[in-house]
């Protein structure tokens, strides 16, 4: 590397990091180098622990909110700067990969590394953050830990929200708490007029363009926005031998129905709009018996506002247009608006992206981050690194070592410049 790259981002750490990468995928391992760790189960906090212990190590602080979103904080010249930010979730899909997520905040901790281990110090303080359930696997939906710190919804509206073994989120959230009443507790958010400077969130991409392109990293420019909704079909649970189907509510039939409608009402030409159904539920889920009740989730995205709010506001009535003899509820519970990153954000990635010689794009994110809620209240970009065909959501999930720590020494150079 030539010389006018600072020292820190010369000792960020290609083996460390992926080595770090490889034994946090072991916490939640399935077949198929996959990884199901839930939020807020014994495998996140096991997960997290590994993660005190090198942030510890490289003489960060650690501390935790009442959203529980894990802080590791880097002092710098200024205590009274604001601070700037980085991070992703440690959290998972039930069959996810080793790198959605996990890959932010752990590039997060390999500048704090970098930095202890050159011996730099900036004038900002440095914060590397792990939110709380941004996946929404197992609480829906994702993004709870930004949301709450943003201020964008406050953590006890998501106290009732219950996973499929019926945990309630506020118990969940209590025992993890009580499991880490060692680690220091930080307010939630921040102090009025105390916004953070800057954040930055490196993430794979979790597409194909990089890869298609032989590019190295992707400077986010925004993120379309989603809409998640839950559909409840009721009809009533019958004999599936005795009952006339003349007579019956089935559930399921007019599920069927209403996903038909869907399907029709939500396609585009374009193909821009991404309308999904990836969960659905049957009770009393059994061959023999009709079914009294279906629950199946609606994600649906778009970068345009305007087409957005109007596919989405149109969902109830296709639902219940459809129905024949059942009933139906649709409960939105969820929505990101699509935004735009912060102009100065994406010019500190791009410029760190061209000082390091990186090949590199403009381009907008498909998938929602927490960055999405974060900026809301500050400057906020990402960074992307590429994904092995574009897959994710998926155990075969995978970008090389080299790519992680392009990606990471791009975040190490926009941040310094940002913390200067
Ligand atoms: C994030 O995991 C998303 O679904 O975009
Ligand atoms: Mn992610
Ligand atoms: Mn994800």
């Amino acid at each position: 590397m030539d010389r006018a790259v600072p020292r820190s981002v010369e000792a960020v750490d290609e083996a460390r990091q992926w080595g770090r990468l490889m034994e946090l995928a072991r916490i939640g391992a399935i077949p198929g180098d996959g990884v199901n760790r839930q939020a807020l189960t014994a495998l996140d906090r096991e997960a997290r622990r590994l993660l005190i212990g090198w942030a510890e190590a490289a003489g960060a602080t650690v501390t935790v909110d009442a959203a529980a979103n894990l802080w590791l904080r880097r002092e710098g010249t200024d205590p009274g700067a604001a601070p700037v930010l980085t991070g992703s979730h440690m959290d998972s899909q039930p069959a996810g990969g080793r790198f959605d997520g996990i890959y932010g905040v752990v590039a997060g901790l390999e500048v704090l590394s970098a930095l202890h281990q050159s011996g730099t110090v900036t004038r900002r303080p440095i914060e590397v953050v792990a939110w709380t359930n941004e996946e929404g696997s197992r609480f829906a939906p994702g993004c709870m830990g930004s949301m709450a710190w943003s201020g964008f919804r406050p953590v006890e509206s998501f106290a009732g929200i219950a996973d499929a073994d019926g945990v309630r989120f506020g118990d969940a959230l209590a025992e993890h708490l009580a499991a880490e009443a060692d680690i220091p507790r930080r307010p939630l958010g921040f102090a009025p007029g105390a916004a953070p400077h800057a954040y930055i969130e490196a993430h794979i991409e979790q597409g194909p363009r990089l890869e298609a392109e032989g590019l190295e990293i992707g400077v986010v420019t925004g993120i379309q926005g989603s809409r998640w909704f839950e559909v409840t079909v009721s009809g009533d649970s019958a004999h599936a031998g005795t009952t006339p189907v003349s007579l019956r509510r089935d559930a399921v039939q007019d599920a069927l129905r209403a996903l038909n409608a869907l399907n029709d009402a939500m396609h585009d030409p374009a193909d821009v709009l991404r309308f999904t159904v990836g969960r659905i539920a049957v009770s009393p889920n059994s061959s023999n018996s009709v079914a009294d009740m279906v629950r199946f989730s609606i994600d649906l995205r778009h970068p345009d506002a305007a087409v957005l709010g109007p596919r989405g506001d149109a969902i109830a009535g296709v639902v219940q247009a459809a129905l024949r003899n059942c009933t139906a509820t649709v409960a939105e519970t969820f929505s990101a608006a699509p935004t735009e990153f912060d102009p100065g954000v994406v010019a500190a990635v791009e410029g760190a992206a061209a000082a390091l010689e990186c090949r590199h794009a403009l381009m907008p994110s498909g998938a929602f981050h927490d960055a999405q809620f974060v900026s809301r209240v500050a400057p906020a970009g990402m960074v992307f690194v590429p994904s092995r065909a574009g897959i994710s959501h998926n155990p075969a999930e995978y970008t090389a070592p080299a790519q992680l720590a392009a990606g990471t020494r791009v975040l190490a150079k926009a941040l310094l410049d940002l913390a200067a």
